[in-house]
């Protein structure tokens, strides 16, 4: 990381007098999966004008969801297997240990939002599919459709090429082929399925968040449109509080992105907030995540970001041929702007 608390913060010290206790002038914190710089601005400039923590999560998360950062989150982006873009989103307070998220969401376009409104209004963790737009209808956000020219042309592709990829094993007609629907064989036959380097295929997913307040207060939020073609019905890690992200005043917090069937087997934002909670530096934590999961799939799509409570901050990734490094934003005091920066996969 360009952060090397041990060579600036002394110059820092020297120059500025005494740093206040704690924070060492890193905090507030705002960091977030890949270049998604308007988002790290939205949540920047709501921190700046008196918001909290989770005011800032909501509303970097929502700026990605308006803009369809990298058509991977928000309207208009990865239709599933019948066309239809559906939302996964989640936002935790890492004061209180609440959380609210919303799960295959459909036809609401802020799931930030109405994840937010879970937390609020509800003693409930997770809301899916149709009834929670209509939990959604009911806070009084808007039901609209989510397929645009782009999503519908993309589907329209797919169903061109056989309906490939998909992410159907062991059926009939053969999936490798052919579209559905799809049936189980009378006997099933194990093929020995390998997982595939998926990074070509997907690239960019899913904006998570870690944000801390200048008080201490931490925050953390996930939204994403999930995977393209994905089956109806399907949720990824983005809204499992501890898998798409986890935040704890105590320590600190986390936020995965990629393959999110694989990493919400792994819990990897709560495991890399535990590792911070035992002492370890925020990449080594992610480190740690990463290397967990590559033992069982060693061509998994994935990365994580960690924040500790004194500001300091990294990133891990698993290396593929595609894709050897991740960027993430990051804003604090340090910084005069919102700042890309790049960690080496391993
Ligand atoms: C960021 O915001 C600016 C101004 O609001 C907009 O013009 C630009 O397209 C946005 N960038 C992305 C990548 O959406
Ligand atoms: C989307 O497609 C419709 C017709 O299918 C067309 O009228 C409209 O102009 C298209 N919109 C864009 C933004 O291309
Ligand atoms: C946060 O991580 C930095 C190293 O990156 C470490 O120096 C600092 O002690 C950690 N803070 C806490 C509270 O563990």
């Amino acid at each position: 990381m360009a952060w090397k608390p041990g060579l600036l913060l002394p110059l820092l010290l020297l120059l500025l007098g005494p740093a206040p206790a704690r924070s060492f002038g890193q905090l507030p914190l705002v960091l977030n999966t890949w270049p998604f710089r308007n988002a790290t601005v939205a949540a920047w400039k709501t921190l700046a004008a008196g918001g909290s923590a989770l005011d800032a999560v909501e509303s970097g998360c929502a700026t990605c969801e308006q803009q369809q950062c990298d058509g991977s989150v928000g309207f208009g982006g990865s239709p599933d297997e019948s066309g239809e873009t559906t939302l996964d989103a989640m936002i935790m307070d890492g004061t209180t240990m609440n959380v609210g998220a919303v799960g295959d969401l459909r036809r609401i376009k802020n799931a930030i939002g109405v994840a937010r409104k879970v937390l609020e209004h509800t003693t409930h963790t997770l809301l899916a599919g149709e009834a929670a737009t209509k939990f959604a209808e009911s806070m009084g956000f808007i039901n609209e459709d989510l397929s645009t020219n782009v999503s519908q042309a993309l589907h329209s592709d797919w169903r061109a090429r056989n309906c490939q990829p998909n992410y159907w094993k062991n059926v009939i007609p053969d999936s490798s082929k052919y579209c559905g629907p799809y049936k189980p064989p009378t006997v099933l036959k194990r093929d020995g399925i390998t997982y595939e380097d998926t990074a070509q295929s997907y690239g960019h997913d899913t904006i998570g968040m870690v944000v801390i307040h200048k008080t201490g207060n931490i925050a953390a939020g996930t939204s994403t449109n999930g995977i393209k073609f994905k089956i109806p019905g399907r949720i990824g890690d983005s809204p499992i509080p501890g898998s798409g992200a986890y935040a704890d005043d105590m320590v600190g917090a986390a936020a995965a992105t990629g393959d999110g069937d694989i990493l919400m087997r792994f819990v990897p934002s709560y495991q890399a907030v535990e590792y911070m909670r035992r002492g370890e530096n925020p990449t080594t934590a992610c480190e740690k995540v990463i290397s967990r999961i590559q033992k069982y799939f060693p061509k998994f799509f994935g990365a994580v970001i960690c924040a500790n409570v004194t500001g300091s901050y990294g990133a891990a990734c698993n290396k593929l041929s595609t894709f050897t490094q991740f960027p993430f934003m990051v804003y604090n005091p340090l910084k005069s702007a919102p700042t890309e920066e790049k960690v080496d996969c391993i």
